[in-house]
């Protein structure tokens, strides 16, 4: 028993990049989706917000395989990023009840930007580029979404370790002629299997009170922002805050005009 267990292990392929196609990472009910004509979502529903967590559609062995490519060849190039409370925000109050928070935030992230960056070296030589701007992962999206998305506007790799997070923002950008009106966000999402749990909290009816769980091991958001949400910070699984990753694959898309 234990020498086929071996054998089938040595003998399971590995990838050593992504596929230059998303549809390639689908299991049966992702490719079924990517087929669909229509998909039952929040995009289609009156007063709900637009966000769809999609589960489901990559097998948990392909996930991993994903997983072990960003370990190994993106995980050094990211950048850490924070930004703290500031203590006036507390300390500077003159009125009871007067509190405001500004966006404060911790992870490692990687923005993707042109063929001459580093960044733009290391995504290449392990597929992620071509992958995130394969014509089905806009599909994808687009099926989701019921409707088309325009022009693509930038990829960005993000990784939150134990606890790392997000607070409350609006991802609004009034001055930014291209986006002013809003766009659409795909998330990509792998969590390794440290990962207890993580939440993404959005607005319904002005209240931050509806949640879905993204600390799946894999799955896919898609956004129409701007609009209210945060991230909970990550919680690893006891003795494993070390180890814990969610991996986040981002790309965003105009409006289409
Ligand atoms: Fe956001």
């Amino acid at each position: 028993m234990m020498l086929y267990y071996t054998l089938t292990s040595f003998f399971k392929p590995t990838m050593k990049k992504f596929p230059s196609e998303f549809e390639d990472l689908l299991n049966a009910n992702g490719k079924r989706i990517l087929n669909s004509k229509q998909y039952p979502s929040n995009f289609t529903k009156k007063g709900a917000i637009p966000i769809e967590v999609v589960n489901n559609i990559i097998d948990q062995d392909v996930a991993a395989k994903c997983i072990a490519i960003l370990d190994k060849t993106v995980y050094a190039k990211l950048k850490p990023i924070s930004s703290k409370i500031n203590p006036n925000e507390l300390w500077g109050m003159k009125k009871n009840y007067t509190e405001r928070l500004s966006k404060n935030l911790r992870m490692k992230t990687m923005e993707i930007g042109g063929p001459k960056s580093r960044s733009y070296e290391a995504a290449q030589a392990c597929g992620l580029i071509q992958m995130l701007n394969s014509e089905s992962l806009r599909k994808f999206g687009e099926v989701v979404a019921s409707t088309r998305f325009g022009t693509a506007e930038n990829n960005q790799v993000i990784c939150y370790e134990s606890g790392d997070y997000v607070s409350p923002h609006n991802d609004h950008h009034p001055e930014n002629e291209n986006v002013k009106n809003g766009f659409f966000d795909i998330h990509l999402m792998f969590s390794n299997r440290h990962v207890e749990h993580q939440l993404l909290v959005h607005e319904q009816n002005g209240y931050l009170n509806q949640c879905y769980n993204i600390s799946q091991p894999a799955a896919m958001a898609i956004y129409k922002l701007p609009f209210w949400h945060y991230t909970t910070p990550l919680i690893a699984k006891p003795g494993k805050e070390k180890m814990a990753r969610r991996w986040l694959l981002l790309r965003s898309f105009e409006l289409s005009k």
